[in-house]
């Protein structure tokens, strides 16, 4: 699986319906969840993916019993045997992390191996253990394994936190460990995400006592105990734009169903900056294009601003808009690794540091390209299904980790695309 490519034949006008499935970014979290509750847990809408199977297995590993049947997870906790997550699965998805705040709180000892090559302290879990260890947990990383182990009596302790940073896993896993504290936490700077949200809505439903949801400020009274609930995962806005990102290159029009218009609003204002007409109502967008997209400038920030997670997609538009845009990412720091495959495609962008500034062409043209990550990826098929003539895209396991059934749902936008797999 981990050779297959994408030949994508272009110059696709991209048109039609598509569902959205529930999103990657939300269903992590909710999985992570079901580790604190005593009775059985259920998940629907959850999107199968390369990563959801990533961590099913390592819940699994812990002798959970957790299974996927279609788009529902059940899982029973009740023979959990050990509390280790192991380097094999973390390394091949850094969402991992997230099973650390849980076991801690309800088992009081973990060991949950680092993601890649980072050390206590450093920049992608420092804000997790920062607020774990003021919860009195006792933490220290051995081997590339974090262990950490709540205060004496097994329970840890609600405290007064502040993030740093604004850091989506990072407020997820620590109201995760919160919502089983003794006493009460309250959390300042926290992440605004409809994923954020959406864990702490089904934290609620099992039991948890959480104020202030959706707000930076987030109050946690610690509950002794939490039951498993019935709960659905949220659209997955990134999917969604990505996919009526196709409308707006390709002067088409795409309706995309079982998805929310208040998920996504940065996104939108920016598409009907761009010239496309958005109509929306309660479970569907459409985004309907005329003319050739409109330059635009935009910052990726925190939710509510505009998602670091759809800049690839935004970026193969202004590829092609009358004019030059200007792009600044503010989130991670490595993340323009899209832009010279989109320039391999015939696109004219420059980067200096943290800005791409992006001079608007007529048109792509086919190469072969190399997905280099989960969202650019997706930029690059887009890109490729407007450009006349094949293009190979190679590694597109990168795409399989975040976009469900993504062929068939290309296919029925009218893009001619086909998997190789080159392992035949
Ligand atoms: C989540 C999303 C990812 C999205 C990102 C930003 C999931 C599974 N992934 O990732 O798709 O791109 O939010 O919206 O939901 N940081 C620290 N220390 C920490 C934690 C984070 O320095 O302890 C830094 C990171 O390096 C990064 C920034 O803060 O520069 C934001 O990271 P964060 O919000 O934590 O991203 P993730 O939760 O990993």
């Amino acid at each position: 699986m981990f050779m297959d490519q994408f030949l994508i034949t272009g110059s696709s006008r991209i048109a039609g319906e598509v569902t959205i499935s529930g999103a990657k970014n939300a269903a992590l979290p909710l999985l992570a969840a079901m580790i604190l509750a005593e009775t059985p847990t259920t998940l629907h809408n959850v999107p199968s993916l390369q990563d959801v199977r990533t961590l099913i297995e390592l819940i699994g590993g812990m002798g959970i019993h957790i299974q996927k049947q279609d788009d529902t997870v059940t899982c029973d906790t009740k023979n959990i045997d050990n509390f280790y997550a192991p380097y094999d699965l973390v390394k091949t998805m850094r969402a991992s992390i997230l099973v650390l705040g849980p076991l801690l709180a309800r088992f009081g000892e973990a060991e949950v191996s680092l993601p890649g090559g980072c050390a206590i302290g450093s920049r992608p879990v420092d804000q997790h253990l920062k607020a774990f260890e003021a919860m009195g947990a006792e933490i220290s990383v051995e081997n590339g394994y974090v262990k950490a182990r709540a205060p004496k009596g097994g329970r840890l302790l609600g405290c007064h936190f502040s993030f740093d940073m604004i850091t989506v896993g990072g407020t997820e896993n620590v109201i995760m460990a919160a919502a089983l504290a003794k006493g009460t936490t309250v959390l300042g700077n926290c992440a605004l995400e409809p994923e954020v949200v959406d864990l702490a809505n089904m934290l609620v439903a099992m039991g948890a006592k959480i104020s202030g949801i959706g707000t930076a400020t987030m109050t946690i009274e610690g509950v002794e105990r939490l039951h498993g609930c019935e709960y659905s995962v949220v659209a997955d806005r990134i999917e969604t734009g990505s996919y009526l990102a196709g409308a707006l290159m390709t002067r088409g029009d795409v309706l995309t169903k079982k998805t929310t218009a208040s998920l996504l609003h940065p996104v939108l204002e920016k598409f009907e900056a761009m010239g496309a007409i958005i109509t929306t109502g309660d479970d569907w967008i459409r985004a309907q294009m005329k003319g050739r997209p409109k330059p635009v400038d935009i910052r990726t920030q925190p939710h509510p601003g505009f998602p670091t997670d759809m800049q690839a997609q935004l970026m193969a538009i202004c590829c092609l808009a009358d004019g030059t845009s200007t792009i600044i990412e503010n989130i991670f720091e490595n993340r323009y690794m899209h832009v010279p495959e989109l320039n391999r495609l015939g696109a004219s962008i420059q980067v200096d540091g943290h800005t791409a500034v992006v001079k608007g062409v007529e048109k792509f043209t086919a190469a072969p390209v190399m997905a280099t990550d989960l969202r650019a990826s997706m930029s690059l098929v887009m890109a490729a299904a407007t450009a006349e003539g094949d293009s190979l895209i190679d590694r597109i396991y990168h795409i399989d980790r975040g976009y469900e059934d993504v062929e068939n749902k290309l296919r029925a936008l009218g893009v001619t695309i086909e998997r190789i797999n080159t392992n035949d």
